[in-house]
């Protein structure tokens, strides 16, 4: 753990942090119905840095209501020309208020600084200007249709591509800003209109920039934000009759629960879910690239990344300097609080979180995996924990199985020859969300990526992410697909309609 060191806070942040946060619903910042609110906690100091307000059912209520007339309002008859530039407007706010953006969300969230500028210059203004070119080209098609029953003479058929109209979206705590701007810009790039749900743990930087959008010329009504708990604002919105869709991130419990609540009005719903990705190491893989590229993989932002590469399997031959290396990397992190430059490593979430890792940590220790680094909890002020390796991990324990979304690495050796052995072993959980392989081997390579069952698999790197890659998850990883042309269809609904001459 790095010293105390003092944490300076811009004028800007702090401003934001002390002002009133209330809700945005119909282009206003209105104070939630109940009057409650929710402390915001910096994950690094355990300190409260701010307060907002706790929306309900009543205030979901009141942001629907909104949604709905702004979506067959000014909304509907805006161009699509014009939805690009106000999507790019926002791009250009974000740009504009990067550094108190990156600021808040390290406050909030606790990533460290430099995470926290690449993901949102990497992702969310890029996420903007991608969606915002794809506004322009949604079009449907002319079928070709043969003569007969209601279409007795000459017709046309034609589709249209029209927004699937009231979106709900639901977003996590472990990179709040980029999963705000990935909900809201296919939406909006479809025509669409939307009610955020952000995360009770990390609300700031979404409502930063419901006053960027204010500024952006999205009509009022077209994006709302309600600060709430899951249990209440989320649920409500998940159960709320007069929305057409739910997008959700977040855990594969909670995405059961809304795909039950959602029942009632049958609304769209795409799961962006946990996962329990394998990386895989072939022992002709160059381990100059393997033994940063896993560190990296597992404890990129603390482990609470759902495409984390958690459990590590690595050829007889080359596991133990692979191990070596990862140990070393895992070692050589400098903990700490996210706004001072040289720290590397922050804190998890929440003490919630912090004590779901420890126990999954004593679990693997009683499970009988041996701890090869880590293993500890840091400090007595803020929810850090250590990188932690367990090497010898067998695929049917626990540790191996299941989600822990912390900095918890599981390794084990294998020395099968036969792809479809080591696939089987990769594919032993019930989640397929990412994946990695690697090899010099083109055939071992592409045969692997065939063979791993995930939504998303890289060769030679972890978790290739790109406004242009689609994302998503088999098996009990989610439903449907984010990012890129195929993140923009579950926003959309085809009208197909015959003209007879
Ligand atoms: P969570 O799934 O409870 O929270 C995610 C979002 O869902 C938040 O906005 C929350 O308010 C909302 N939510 C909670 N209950 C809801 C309900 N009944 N109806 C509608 N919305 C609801 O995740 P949590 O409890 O913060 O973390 C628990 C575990 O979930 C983590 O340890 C991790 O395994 C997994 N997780 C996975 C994420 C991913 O990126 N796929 C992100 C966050 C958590
Ligand atoms: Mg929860």
């Amino acid at each position: 753990m790095a010293e105390a060191q003092e944490i300076n806070i811009s004028n800007q942040a702090r401003e934001f942090l002390d002002s009133n946060h209330q809700l945005l619903i119909n282009g206003e910042w209105v104070a939630s119905k109940s009057g409650d609110k929710i402390a915001v906690i910096d994950p690094a100091t355990e300190e409260q840095i701010s307060e907002v307000d706790a929306g309900n059912a009543e205030d979901i209520n009141d942001a629907v209501a909104a949604a709905r007339s702004a979506l067959t309002g000014e909304w509907s008859k805006i161009p699509s020309h014009d939805r690009a530039q106000i999507l790019n407007k926002l791009a250009d706010e974000i740009e504009m208020n990067f550094d108190v953006l990156s600021e808040l969300e390290v406050l909030d969230n606790g990533m460290p600084m430099p995470l926290a500028q690449y993901s949102i210059a990497s992702h969310g203004t890029a996420l903007l200007r991608y969606y915002a070119s794809w506004a322009t080209k949604i079009h449907g098609s002319t079928i070709p249709v043969s003569p007969g029953g209601a279409m007795n003479g000459e017709s046309i058929t034609y589709t249209r591509r029209e927004p699937i109209g009231v979106v709900g979206a639901i977003i996590p705590w472990n990179s709040p800003l980029i999963f705000a701007i990935l909900k809201l810009t296919p939406a909006l790039a479809a025509g669409c209109t939307v009610i955020l749900k952000p995360a009770e743990l990390t609300p700031m930087t979404a409502l930063f920039l419901g006053e960027l959008i204010r500024n952006s010329g999205i009509p009022k009504g077209v994006v709302n934000i309600v600060t709430g708990y899951g249990e209440t604002a989320g649920a409500a919105l998940t159960e709320h009759h007069d929305v057409d869709k739910i997008a959700f991130t977040g855990s594969t419990e909670v995405g059961k629960k809304i795909v039950e609540a959602s029942i009632g009005n049958l609304k769209k719903v795409t799961l962006e879910l946990g996962g329990k990705s394998p990386v895989v190491v072939f022992p002709d893989a160059d381990l100059e690239k393997v033994i940063p590229g896993a560190a990296r993989a597992c404890f990129f932002l603390q482990g609470q990344n759902c495409m984390a590469g958690t459990r590590l399997f690595v050829h007889k031959d080359i596991y133990e300097p692979v191990l070596a290396g990862v140990k070393e990397m895992a070692e050589a992190f400098t903990i700490g609080h996210g706004l001072i430059p040289t720290n590397d490593f922050g804190p998890l979430i929440s003490a919630t979180q912090k004590k779901r890792v420890m126990e999954y940590i004593q679990i693997g220790k009683d499970e009988g995996a041996d701890l090869l680094s880590g293993g500890e909890s840091v400090g007595d002020k803020g929810y850090f924990v250590q990188p932690t390796i367990f090497s010898n991990v067998k695929g049917d324990m626990r540790i191996a199985r299941e989600e822990i979304f912390g900095p918890v690495l599981c390794a084990e050796s294998f020395d099968d020859s036969d792809l479809e052995t080591i696939a089987n072993k990769a594919n032993n959980t019930s989640y397929g969300l990412s994946g990695s392989v690697w090899t010099q081997d083109i055939s071992v390579a592409h045969k692997m990526a065939m063979l791993i069952d995930s939504g998303q698999v890289s060769i030679n790197c972890h978790a290739a992410v790109d406004p242009a890659i689609p994302f998503g998850g088999n098996k009990q990883s989610g439903w449907g697909r984010e990012f890129g042309k195929e993140g923009l269809e579950p926003y959309l609904k085809t009208k197909a309609t015959t003209v007879i001459f």
